[in-house]
């Protein structure tokens, strides 16, 4: 693509190494902390850098020279529009599902879906893996995926069938998900963390945290604990906005809810993390199970522009699919 071209050529240190200021030795600090290429430099503050020995001043020198070799920047509003004019979208396998997300899934933000057990929120996770491997006019983005999984639901004999119903090479798609186990919530920290590299190697254009909240939610017991976990998700998810931006990818994230169907939706669910994750996910997705049935209903809870809605989709053997005219329940059709 011309366009990639470009911003190539643009680049003018490759390396950390290439920066002014960093030596081997400050290199190799940076690495441990989890920077390993100039785009997660550029995203950087002065204080991460320095546990890594770097004072502010250089810091802030670092940053400037990594910033301005990476095809974006993130201060000034002209800067921010162009930085929008590069969002790129996602499939998500339903035309209506992608609808209601005003074309799909957008890059260089988090999107996140939030439901009960059984809801689809892996599913669709499964389904983005592959999706993302199509070319743009089918609605993928040529990219890999980054699977990070808490919960141990990371199928490949799933991601295989939707391949195969989508035409694609089984093999090949299931080379291009790269998988990781968190064991902790500080180890899925440290996936993150450390995934720049990896992500930038394999052309990642899908991270994906599934569950982001079980083991914080595990581990993170009692009111006295509430401030310390909601400042670790806070890091966190500004770990994943930062790399989305950084690389144009899509970031997606999943959070279990108790379903409590007697209550009015606005108040029948808490997702957990609260008001800093529902702060920093910039698209909300509330999903759930329609009475018996493949059908799953997608609530669009919030957006940074796109008007509240609802729209059903299906988890059938395929995949992530809509839902025909006739399987629709009465009220729903159109
Ligand atoms: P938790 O992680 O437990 O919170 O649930 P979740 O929201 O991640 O649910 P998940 O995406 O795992 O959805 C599971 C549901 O998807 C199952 O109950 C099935 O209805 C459906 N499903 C999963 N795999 C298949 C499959 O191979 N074929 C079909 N037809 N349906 C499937
Ligand atoms: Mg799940």
């Amino acid at each position: 693509m011309v366009e990639e071209e470009e911003v190539i050529a643009k680049k003018r240190y490759e390396f950390l190494e290439d920066l002014p200021g960093i030596g081997p030795a400050t290199a190799q600090k940076l690495r441990e902390l989890g920077f390993h290429t100039v785009e997660s430099l550029a995203m950087a503050t002065a204080r991460e850098l320095e546990p890594a020995g770097i004072g502010e001043k250089k810091a802030l020198a670092i940053i400037r020279a990594a910033r301005s070799s990476i095809s974006v920047s993130f201060v000034r509003a002209d800067e921010l529009l162009r930085m929008r004019e590069n969002v790129l979208r996602l499939t998500t396998g339903s035309k209506p599902l992608d609808r209601l997300l005003g074309g799909g899934l957008e890059t260089q933000t988090i999107t996140e879906f939030y439901g009960e057990y059984g809801s689809g929120k892996s599913q669709i996770c499964h389904q983005l893996c592959v999706n993302v491997q199509l070319p743009p006019e089918r609605g993928g983005l040529n990219g890999a995926a980054l699977y990070i999984d808490t919960e141990n639901t990371f199928r490949t004999e799933r991601i295989v069938q939707m391949a195969r119903h989508l035409g694609l090479d089984p093999e090949q798609v299931v080379k291009n998900i790269i998988y990781a186990e968190a064991y902790t919530s500080d180890h899925q920290m440290f996936l993150l963390d450390n995934a720049d590299e990896v992500v930038k190697e394999n052309n990642v254009k899908l991270i994906i945290v599934d569950s982001l909240t079980s083991h914080f939610r595990s581990e993170y017991i009692g009111r006295e604990m509430l401030a310390p976990r909601q400042q670790r998700l806070n890091k966190h998810m500004h770990k994943l906005i930062r790399l989305a931006r950084a690389f144009n990818a899509a970031a997606v994230v999943t959070n279990q809810v108790m379903a409590k169907p007697d209550v009015f939706f606005g108040d029948a669910v808490h997702p957990i993390g609260g008001h800093i994750v529902a702060h920093t996910s910039h698209t909300r997705i509330y999903l759930r199970k329609a009475a018996h049935g493949p059908v799953r209903i997608a609530r669009l809870v919030s957006s940074p522009y796109l008007p509240e809605g609802e729209e059903i989709f299906k988890i059938t053997e395929n995949g992530i699919e809509e839902v025909s005219e006739e399987e629709k329940p009465k009220s729903r059709r159109g």
